[in-house]
């Protein structure tokens, strides 16, 4: 007899196993660290020695992920977004790095992050261009697939500036099966929904999800509390939409964590952290590792909230709850029992009336309805609230802009030996 959790994967596989992309990697959302959002298009190393896309950033930040706790927390894939290559392929029509920048290529490089114990991502771009304007894939894909493999390509994100919005439908299988047959293993992060939404089409999500481990839905995020919230109510509002699409090998990507830079204050940080986990977003860095507060490489490596981002049944939340500016999201997660599910719970205030807000509300109008209630833990205090049944409000106070984030785990009942099948809550 498997074990119960087991058992619940055998189903979770039965379901989706066919219609998935299975190579086997990102079954819980992939975590790590990429440049884009903090060091951009950076290309000056004359002037920004230390900020410049080049072998130096990326080896400094390697060093900080391997010794400064990340890699141990789970963080582990180290990705080079736009810039990196020569503005021309080589004579043989390959790729190459920019050469002032990446002075020892791709591979030396690549043998460092690993060396590391991490593991290695690349940008490209299926058009002709990369966004920023650098050579790509169209015309090569074969080839490029085949060099990424070359250098130890671990994860690949391929972007879709330059490109016709239709062609994607084809290109991006195309080349995720260029990266199949080149026989290594890579996380393909594909770009294709984002393009297509903003530009009318609506994405067939049933060719993505065969495709792509992860995949943008949504615009890049910029360094500031207003665009992670529009970011939230982008999958709050498409939630019935996307959430199905979700799971082990296969994840909705609401773009990087901006926690320790310019834009977020601390209870804005752990708000990010906190969704990001409950959304079962991947959990991508872009931030200065070598340099940043201690209060927000805490929050980035707070296990508890991590582990219910890893949580292995892989089922995006929701928002369940919202009036007065104030939000409760929640993720069904293990344990399991009887059908009933544990939850991570959210309570997000919106809210700038500079003082702690208030809330309660029964848990059996967030949606918990287990009749032996559940234990609550809060996840960045580490206060325990007892165990609270369905009936029981949770009555909490949040920071404005900030969050409580709990793991509500389900209570047993006493001597209930009945194995009952796997119920899906309403609306998952
Ligand atoms: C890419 O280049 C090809 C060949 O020049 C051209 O036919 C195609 O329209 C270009 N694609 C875009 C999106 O501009
Ligand atoms: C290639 O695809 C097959 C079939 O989906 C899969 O079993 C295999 O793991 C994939 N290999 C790689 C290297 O992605």
């Amino acid at each position: 007899m498997l074990p119960r959790i087991q058992q619940l994967f055998l189903l979770l596989l039965g379901v989706s196993g066919a219609i998935c992309l299975e190579n086997g990697l990102a079954r819980t959302p992939p975590m790590g660290w990429m440049s884009w959002e903090r060091f951009r298009c950076n290309t000056d190393c004359m002037a920004y020695p230390d900020e410049c896309i080049s072998d130096k950033l990326f080896r400094e930040i390697a060093d900080a992920m391997s010794s400064d706790g990340y890699a141990d927390v789970g963080y582990e894939y180290l990705i080079i977004d736009d810039c990196w290559l020569a503005h021309n392929r080589d004579a043989n029509g390959k790729l190459q790095p920019d050469a002032s920048r990446f002075p020892n290529g791709m591979l030396d490089l690549s043998d460092y992050i690993h060396s590391k114990g991490l593991k290695f991502g690349l940008y490209e771009d299926y058009g002709n261009f990369t966004c920023a304007g650098y050579p790509g894939i169209i015309g090569h894909m074969e080839d490029d697939a085949n060099t990424f493999a070359s250098w130890g390509v671990d994860y690949v994100k391929l972007d879709g500036c330059y490109a016709h919005l239709h062609d994607m439908d084809i290109g991006y299988p195309a080349f995720g099966d260029y990266l199949n047959r080149t026989g290594r293993p890579m996380v393909y992060s594909c770009s294709w929904p984002v393009y297509q939404e903003f530009n009318g089409i609506k994405p067939d999500y049933e060719a993505i999800i065969k495709t792509c481990n992860l995949w943008r839905n949504y615009g890049d995020i910029q360094d500031s509390w207003n665009d992670v919230l529009s970011i939230i109510d982008y999958y709050a509002s498409k939630q019935d939409e996307i959430i199905p699409h979700a799971g082990p090998g296969h994840w909705n990507d609401p773009d990087m964590l901006i926690i320790g830079n310019y834009g977020l204050s601390k209870d804005q940080s752990k708000a990010q952290m906190a969704l990001w986990s409950v959304m079962a977003s991947p959990l991508i860095m872009s931030n200065d590792l070598r340099s940043i507060g201690a209060e927000f490489k805490a929050i980035l490596q707070n296990k508890k909230v991590i582990a219910v981002n890893q949580d292995p049944l892989g089922m995006q939340g929701r928002r369940v709850y919202q009036s007065d500016s104030v939000e409760v999201w929640t993720r069904p997660i293990t344990p399991v029992q009887d059908g009933q599910y544990s939850y991570a719970v959210v309570v997000l205030n919106r809210r700038t009336d500079g003082t702690p807000y208030r809330f309660s509300q029964s848990l059996q109008k967030l949606g918990l309805t287990n009749p032996a209630g559940y234990a609550f833990e809060e996840l960045f205090d580490g206060v325990t609230h007892g165990e609270l049944l369905p009936s029981d409000n949770l009555d909490v106070r949040v920071n404005p802009s900030g969050v409580k984030m709990f793991r509500a785990e389900l209570k047993a009942k006493a001597e209930d030996t009945n194995h009952r099948p796997l119920i899906f809550p309403v609306g998952y």
